[in-house]
């Protein structure tokens, strides 16, 4: 099992779009294991944002995403880091593919509405950020007809 972070940027949430999206991530049968509304402010855009900085569309990356609230969520199951970057799609909207969150809902390179960590060290490094109090642990009922025995191993 794998935990990953995503959070709904704030066109997502202007939008209306908080219900759709982690709708995605419930139907996939993907487990979730934290969440939290809130306001970013520039020194955790910055550091979650890091790897981005000195770049052309830095500057206007942290004021897009410091503008309006967030729901970020903690996202668990098997390779959940791969599949909820599969279940997001590519970065701009005009370019990704019908039946991802971005490809369905977007038509923007920056406005693209939803986050998700890129590797299994992003995740980590990501959800101490934002969770630094832990994420849940408690068992989902439906894992067991979710997935084979095998999956688990
Ligand atoms: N060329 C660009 N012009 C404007 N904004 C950009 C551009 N490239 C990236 N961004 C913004 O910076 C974010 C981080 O870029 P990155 O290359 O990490 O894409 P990503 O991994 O698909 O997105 P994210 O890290 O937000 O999940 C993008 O999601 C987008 O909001
Ligand atoms: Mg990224």
């Amino acid at each position: 099992m794998e935990t990953t972070f995503i959070f709904v940027k704030p066109d997502g949430v202007q939008r209306g779009l908080v219900g759709e999206i982690l709708n995605r991530f419930e139907r996939k049968g993907l487990q979730v294991v934290g969440a939290k509304m809130l306001r970013v402010d520039e020194d955790l855009a910055g550091k979650h944002y890091a790897e981005h900085e000195g770049k052309p569309f830095y500057p206007g990356l942290i004021k897009f995403i410091t503008s309006s609230p967030i729901m970020a969520f903690a996202i668990r199951g098997v390779d959940a880091v791969t599949v909820s970057r599969t279940l997001i799609g590519a970065t701009n909207g005009r370019k990704a593919d019908p039946g991802t969150i971005r490809g369905d809902f977007g038509l923007s390179g920056g406005f693209n509405m939803i986050h998700g960590s890129d590797s299994i060290e992003s995740a980590n490094r990501e959800l101490a950020l934002w969770f630094p109090e832990g994420t849940l642990e408690y068992d989902k009922s439906s894992n067991l007809w979710t997935y084979d025995p095998s999956d688990l191993d």
